[in-house]
């Protein structure tokens, strides 16, 4: 079984960017499972605390969580022509302490999707999130895309996609990212020294 983590950049209720993580979930193929994770319980990130208290329980279950996983797909709205601040702090909060880098990110698969109601498909805030993932010694699959424009008119009032040829390019998308790290399973020989994890 390929296991997918799916994170979602967005706490809202009706939120557009939960829709379509929910339909990734639904045309995941045979042998792949795409499990959600909230962020909403990860607090801001404080130095103070992590120093006096450690990373805390909620960051430390995800960590767990996306370390046992083949891969994580990131499901971002864009905010003032970059990525959402919650989902920013979440993985700011999942890379501490830097040490456990190489065991929850590094050499894992990930993917990026997002909606907007505007016109630009999320396109600068999944271009924002390319710098974090290389930070993160990740494997980015750039083989198709999901930039969803118009959000508001490509799901219907249940939250489904509404269109058939949104629902194909998202299948297509997860199909393939299921396929590339269902491949690219982490190997230990793909880990670099801890020596060299930023700090
Ligand atoms: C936005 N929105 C937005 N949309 C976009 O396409 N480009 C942008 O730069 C921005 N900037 C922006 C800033 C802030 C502070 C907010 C609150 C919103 C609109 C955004 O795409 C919209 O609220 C989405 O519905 C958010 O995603 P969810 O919550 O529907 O998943």
């Amino acid at each position: 079984m390929t296991t997918i983590i799916g994170l979602c950049g967005s706490l809202r209720h009706g939120s557009f960017n939960r829709m379509l993580l929910r339909a990734a979930v639904d045309v995941a193929p045979p042998g792949t499972a795409i499990n959600p994770e909230s962020i909403r319980e990860i607090p801001l990130y404080d130095g103070d605390v992590e120093e006096e208290q450690g990373v805390p329980p909620a960051v430390q279950r995800l960590k767990d969580r996306i370390a046992d996983a083949d891969g994580v797909l990131i499901v971002t709205p864009e905010y003032n022509a970059s990525m959402p601040g919650v989902l920013k702090n979440a993985i700011d909060w999942l890379s501490r302490p830097a040490a456990d880098i190489t065991r929850v990110f590094r050499g894992r698969p990930v993917a990026i999707m997002g909606a907007t109601p505007g016109p630009g498909g999320t396109a600068l805030s999944q271009a924002a999130w390319l710098p974090v993932v290389r930070q993160l010694g990740m494997r980015p699959w750039f083989e198709s895309g999901v930039l969803i424009s118009d959000a508001g008119r490509v799901f219907d009032s249940d939250g489904r996609v509404a269109d058939a040829a949104t629902r194909q390019r998202i299948r297509t998308f997860v199909e393939g990212f299921a396929v590339f790290a269902g491949v690219q399973q982490r190997q230990d020989d793909r880990r670099v020294p801890a020596a060299l994890t930023p700090q």
